[in-house]
């Protein structure tokens, strides 16, 4: 009991250092489901140790019912989670989640539906997930990584990158801006289209040399996509 009031205090502290909007202590403790939430989580994953799974469960639903957010009782969460506004946010049963992380309202860091055991994410220190954003799949997203609101991760994240889209890529990385130009590796409907009208456009500048008998001025365009492409280090 004396290690979660501690706990609590350290939350607490930690909202008035994370948000501008919180005026005081009182204020934080009062009206901040996302850390009310974590409060009945403790407890909940002390039942789930225990062994006391039903009643684990039971309790995560009524911290649903009266927080708008879910975590199940089963999951890892390391110390001064911040879960800012908080409805919708889900956390499934086999996610770790390390300390100093932000969560924002939406957020669901789930399973992809086709994989069993460790099948949901894996958050390391000082991550922060921007609202709405689905993060899927036994991945893991490294040390102080930003998800862009509204992002869809599917693979795993190297530390200190900036994450956004759907599928999400990397735009920053160690500080640096990354310039996403790999079609393969954005790997959506609309890139692969561009990439097949590239090479269509390659194949059509070879038959115009070949019919006119001169040498192309400009090298291949997929060709020279693929010069872009290598130097680049955008990859998640
Ligand atoms: C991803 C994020 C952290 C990036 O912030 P940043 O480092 O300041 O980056 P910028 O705003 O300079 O954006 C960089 C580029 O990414 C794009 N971008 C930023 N956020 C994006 C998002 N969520 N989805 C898609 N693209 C995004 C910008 O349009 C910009 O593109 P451009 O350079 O081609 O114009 C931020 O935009 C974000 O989404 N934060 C989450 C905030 C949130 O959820 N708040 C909820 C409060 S209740």
């Amino acid at each position: 009991m004396p290690h979660l009031l501690s706990l609590i205090r350290e939350d607490i502290s930690t909202v008035m250092e994370r948000d501008p909007a919180a005026k005081s202590r009182l204020e934080v403790f009062l009206c901040y489901s996302g850390l009310h939430a974590v409060w009945f989580y403790r407890v909940n994953h002390w039942l789930w140790n225990q062994r006391l799974f039903l009643i684990g469960r039971w309790f995560s639903q009524v911290a649903r019912w009266l927080t708008g957010i879910e975590i199940h009782p089963g999951a890892k969460i390391g110390r001064r989670l911040f879960i800012d506004h908080g409805m919708g946010v889900v956390v499934g049963e086999t996610t770790i989640v390390g300390d100093d992380v932000t969560l924002y309202q939406g957020v669901t860091l789930g399973g992809t539906g086709k994989e069993h055991g460790k099948r949901h994410p894996t958050l390391e220190d000082g991550v922060v997930v921007g609202g709405g954003a689905k993060i899927l799949g036994n991945i893991v997203v490294g040390k102080n990584c930003r998800i862009g609101a509204g992002s869809v991760v599917l693979r795993n994240v190297p530390e200190n990158s900036t994450v956004v889209g759907v599928p999400g890529h990397i735009i920053f990385r160690e500080g640096k801006r990354v310039i996403i130009t790999d079609p393969k590796q954005i790997n959506d409907p609309l890139s692969e289209a561009l990439a097949a009208v590239a090479n269509e456009v390659d194949k059509l500048r070879e038959r115009l040399t070949e019919l006119e008998g001169s040498e192309a001025s400009a090298s291949p365009l997929a060709a020279s996509m693929q010069g872009i492409i290598e130097d680049l280090d955008y990859q998640i």
